[in-house]
């Protein structure tokens, strides 16, 4: 078993802010990034894919096939979007880099066996680099792929 890690770069913006906190407390725990305009990040995405070499293409996925795939599920719904107002998954959830990366994680999941169910390789981790200083990852069961991850929109995660 061998392990590729693969990155990629979207840029989107976002607002921390809580329905379930009151403006003073959502300032409290955000900061200045509870900011009414909200604030742009350059994310990095981290995908780990995890399976046997093919002895046919020594290869364990075929990249161009994982950037399609990530392109098509991933990058095109958050590259240059506003995550609270462009994509429905933020309408109730809290558009931190945990929640950010929980989200792709599911969509990865949700979508992965349609694309990859004939080879064995698997999602073993995804990580979501919001800035220098913050980076934030997911590791996946070992059945990644078969089931769905489970996003708790009741979490309030904080951004700091
Ligand atoms: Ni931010």
């Amino acid at each position: 078993m061998m392990t590729l890690a693969r990155r990629y770069r979207f840029s989107a913006s976002h607002r921390l802010h809580s329905p379930e906190l009151s403006d003073a407390a959502n300032s409290r725990v955000y900061g200045k990034c509870n900011n009414p305009f909200g604030h742009g990040h350059d994310y990095v995405l981290e995908i780990a894919v995890t399976g046997p070499v093919d002895p046919r293409t020594g290869l364990i996925i075929s990249t161009s096939a994982l950037d399609r795939f990530v392109r098509l599920h991933i990058l095109q719904l958050f590259a240059n979007r506003n995550i609270n107002a462009d994509l429905p998954q933020f309408a109730r959830l809290v558009a931190t880099t945990e929640n950010i990366a929980l989200v792709i994680a599911g969509l990865i999941q949700q979508h992965w066996a349609a694309s990859f169910g004939a080879i064995p390789a698997r999602v073993q981790r995804v990580h979501v680099q919001e800035t220098r200083r913050n980076g934030f990852e997911v590791l996946l069961p070992a059945a990644a792929g078969k089931s769905q991850a489970r996003i708790g929109a009741e979490r309030i995660l904080v951004h700091g």
